[in-house]
């Protein structure tokens, strides 16, 4: 199963990238296929309110943001009590040590749980976990600003396809980030709920919970998962004040259908900055992974492939749409594109 998720998550990533990647070819040959592409990717100003068929409000968004928290934080919950229960002893019991000594038991499962349980497996384990860990904060803060920050016109729309692709996205991104582990992690929680449901509540539950040994796996991360996060809260912090400046040009405005142009922190460079944040947290993600995990990479493939598209477009949108727009602003990498 493992080998399977693996390889299913990268197909899917390798397939919803290479669309994209070819429309951005700059080629007047293959113009029509940029064009059928942007025809599913546009959103809020850049979709023309002639193409509103198929279409849903884009503040829907919060829908992606409600998924992705929910779904991550299961991820992340299963992930960290398998990784302290398969933990080796020390002096204390283990929590669900009947669960461990079940997955020492059996001859196959037992054969998984020595290999498991290998320095090198742990660490990668831990990995994993801050890896879910980070995920947990960018999409509940994701999920506030839908609610709070945001103030999505009533015309803003997005192609149906687009809002399919949203919601696929929100699912495949948590999962891509500990599918390495989750087949042994499902066959643990199976192995819990089944003895759970043979035994009774009174016979499973632990008397105490050893905090520090649930922080170890914090403790195990190499250098560079913490070089990976400070990439991540550099994005994440730019991305947070750039949405806090678009939910703010509309303050007091009796128009709050109307565009104006942004100002300040990243907007000064680039006209989609908060792309361009994304794009510096997703490669965080890779980062914190050691540059060593090819599905982290796909899912930061796909991220930049479709958040270029969008910035070229809203680029163009931005200089057609006023003429006092900052020449020297970026689409969306400063000084380069
Ligand atoms: N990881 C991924 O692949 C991925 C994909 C898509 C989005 N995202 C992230 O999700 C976040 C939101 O994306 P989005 O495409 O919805 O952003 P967006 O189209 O720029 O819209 C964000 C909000 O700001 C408003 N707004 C934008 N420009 C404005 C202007 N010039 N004047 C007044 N209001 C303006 C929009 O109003 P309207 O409602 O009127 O348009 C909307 O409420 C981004 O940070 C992006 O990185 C990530």
């Amino acid at each position: 199963m493992e080998l399977g998720l693996v390889t299913l998550l990268r197909a899917a990533w390798v397939a919803a990238i290479l669309p994209v990647v070819i429309a951005l070819i700059p080629s007047s040959k293959i113009s029509f296929f940029l064009q059928f592409v942007l025809g599913f990717a546009k959103r809020g100003k850049i979709m023309q309110s002639s193409s509103n068929k198929f279409s849903v409000p884009q503040k829907l968004f919060i829908h992606f943001y409600i998924l992705a928290s929910v779904w991550t934080t299961l991820l992340l919950v299963a992930t960290w009590i398998y990784a302290y229960s398969t933990m080796p002893k020390i002096s204390e019991p283990l929590l669900f040590s009947s669960i461990a000594s079940h997955l020492t038991g059996g001859s196959r499962i037992f054969s998984l749980h020595s290999s498991h349980t290998s320095k090198e497996h742990r660490s990668r384990i831990a990995v994993s976990i801050f890896l879910l860990l980070l995920m947990e904060a960018q999409v509940l803060r994701r999920l506030f600003e839908s609610i709070y920050v945001f103030k999505y016109s009533p015309s803003a729309r997005m192609h149906i396809l687009g809002y399919l692709t949203g919601l696929f996205f929100y699912t495949a991104a948590p999962i891509s980030l500990c599918c390495n582990h989750a087949a042994e992690v499902y066959k643990f929680w199976l192995s819990l709920i089944q003895e759970f449901i043979v035994k009774g509540k009174d016979r499973m539950l632990a008397t105490e919970v050893d905090w520090w040994r649930f922080l170890n796996p914090l403790i195990q991360l190499r250098w560079y998962s913490w070089i990976g996060a400070a990439i991540f809260f550099w994005g994440w912090i730019h991305q947070q004040r750039c949405h806090t400046i678009l939910g703010s040009l509309r303050e007091n405005r009796e128009d709050n259908d109307e565009y104006v142009v942004p100002h300040g922190d990243w907007f000064q460079y680039v006209s989609s900055p908060h792309y361009l944040a994304e794009i510096v947290v997703y490669s965080g993600f890779v980062v914190v992974s050691g540059c060593s995990d090819l599905t982290i990479w796909l899912l930061w493939g796909f991220t930049v492939a479709n958040l270029v598209l969008a910035a070229a477009e809203t680029h163009r949108w931005y200089l057609h749409k006023f003429d006092n727009y900052p020449r020297n602003r970026f689409a969306i990498f400063p000084f380069v594109y």
